[in-house]
């Protein structure tokens, strides 16, 4: 494999990749990802845009275009970030899209999980149901394809596990090789399933997530592999657009809150360049408040803003269920905090049992998230508790992973052992109600019709 350390930004007309700390504009990037001047991070900014028009259209021109675009057969406008493309970093050709046709994500009213926060209007943006079964495929759509429109034969990431199932995915459909990097025993088995069928080299690590990111950032400076972890300008493109979708769902109406979950803080950074931009072209008038939820085991950034009023990371050991948010110095950490503070957002931090209690009401509704995702309904209860989010605001919350992306952790709470020699066993009786264990009976229809009578009078169906 021949050495090289740098990747030509050939391919992005009419944007410039400009440093979030010292504002220097890159002509080369390393590959780490990172300003050849102050090494901070980077991130695209669009210079033609101040105008206040894209592409020579107006903001009502590009909502009509954008709807349309929905009923299109090509590959490109049925991919629910490329129908976005005007706002996101061009390609060479359309044609160089690697797309599964991601995006489009749903949104559902939750209820009662309304009822149980004291909010009367929430709703779940649900990103668990693109096609890797996270929110990373809106993200590695847009950098896998500048990967391959630079000819990378190697892509590489660490992760807890959804970035990794992402990257294998894209990268095989765009025929790339995958070098993924995991905390071993600490990845869910589902995740960890999919790099393997999507045919990655998966190395499992003998450290945590921070651990993997520190090895990978010396491969990449030393290999020619492209780094696909949300440091990667490209991925926070194509993960604007969960937000831009969101507010085409409310026909460009703003909800009050968007509350997300953090780990390495690259989609709330995401989220909230979206809102921004979009108010910038006048797509909206005013912004919902962004805010970050975090396990209190994994509460980097919420300590970063209560302890050092977000000027200084906070970097902790990490220590959660939530295995997809245990990470203890998050790299976009200073990106988050500009976007909460532009917003007028907050963050919070939640237990484990609260998180534990909060996934299995969202299951109960028929909709399903993995744990991380459920910090930000175990989240807006607490700020609804400290008054900042009111009961008649209009409350999103941003789901991030599928149901199925950690069975374990749902099998185990409903047998009831999820906590079982934690700390927490005592407290754990809390969720007694809401648990379901499988039920093993013989097989005839009188112990099943006996079950069902106790199930109907107990009234917990
Ligand atoms: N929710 C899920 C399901 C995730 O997988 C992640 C991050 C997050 C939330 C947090 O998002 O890092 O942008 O703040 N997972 C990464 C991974 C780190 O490797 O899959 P973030």
């Amino acid at each position: 494999m021949a050495q090289t350390t740098t990747l030509e930004p050939k391919t992005t007309l009419g944007v410039s990749m400009r440093c979030i700390a010292c504002g220097a504009v890159q002509a080369r990037i390393s590959g780490g990802l990172r300003c050849s001047n102050c090494g901070d991070l980077l991130e695209i900014a669009y210079p033609d845009w101040q105008s206040g028009k894209v592409a020579g259209s107006t903001a009502a021109e590009l909502k009509l275009l954008w709807r349309e675009r929905r009923t299109s057969p090509m590959d490109v406008d049925q991919s629910g970030v490329w129908r976005f493309r005007e706002v996101l970093p061009a390609l060479a050709s359309e044609e160089n899209a690697i797309t599964l046709r991601e995006g489009n994500t749903p949104l559902y009213r939750l209820a009662h999980c309304a009822r149980r926060a004291g909010v009367e209007n929430l709703y779940a943006k649900h990103q668990g149901t693109n096609p890797t079964g996270s929110f990373k495929d809106t993200g590695m759509t847009v950098a896998a394809s500048f990967a391959r429109q630079a000819e990378f034969r190697w892509v590489a990431c660490a992760s807890t596990g959804n970035t990794s199932a992402s990257m294998a995915a894209y990268g095989a459909r765009g025929g790339m090789r995958s070098l993924v990097l995991i905390p071993e025993g600490k990845v869910s088995w589902s995740k960890l399933s999919q790099a393997l069928d999507y045919g990655a080299v998966t190395c499992q690590l003998r450290t945590d997530f921070d651990g993997c990111m520190r090895v990978l950032n010396e491969v990449v400076q030393r290999m020619p592999v492209y780094l696909l972890n949300s440091v990667n300008p490209y991925r926070i493109e194509g993960q604007k657009t969960a937000a831009i979708e969101l507010l085409e769902q409310f026909d460009w109406q703003v909800p009050d809150h968007l509350i997300v979950p953090g780990g390495n803080l690259g989609n709330s950074s995401a989220l909230g360049k979206a809102l921004l931009e979009m108010k910038q072209l006048g797509f909206i008038t005013g912004l919902p408040k962004l805010s970050v939820i975090q396990a209190a085991g994994a509460n980097a950034l919420v300590r970063t803003l209560r302890e050092k009023s977000g000027t200084e990371l906070v970097g902790v050991t990490a220590e959660t269920m939530a295995t997809a948010i245990r990470i203890g110095h998050p790299a976009s950490w200073k990106k988050a905090v500009r976007v909460i503070e532009a917003t007028g957002g907050t963050v919070e931090q939640v237990s484990e049992i609260e998180i534990a209690q909060a996934k299995a009401e969202i299951g109960a509704e028929g909709i399903g998230c993995e744990p991380a995702s459920a910090v930000t309904l175990a989240g807006l209860k607490k700020l609804v508790q400290r008054g900042f989010v009111k009961p008649s605001e209009t409350v999103v919350l941003l789901l991030t992973g599928h149901v199925l992306k950690d069975p374990d952790f749902t099998v185990k709470f409903h047998r009831g052992d999820l906590f079982a020699g934690t700390k927490e066993e005592k407290e754990a009786a809390v969720l007694a109600p809401q648990q379901r264990a499988p039920i093993v009976l013989d097989a005839t229809a009188e112990a099943v019709i006996k079950t069902l009578e106790q199930a109907e009078k107990s009234g917990r169906a």
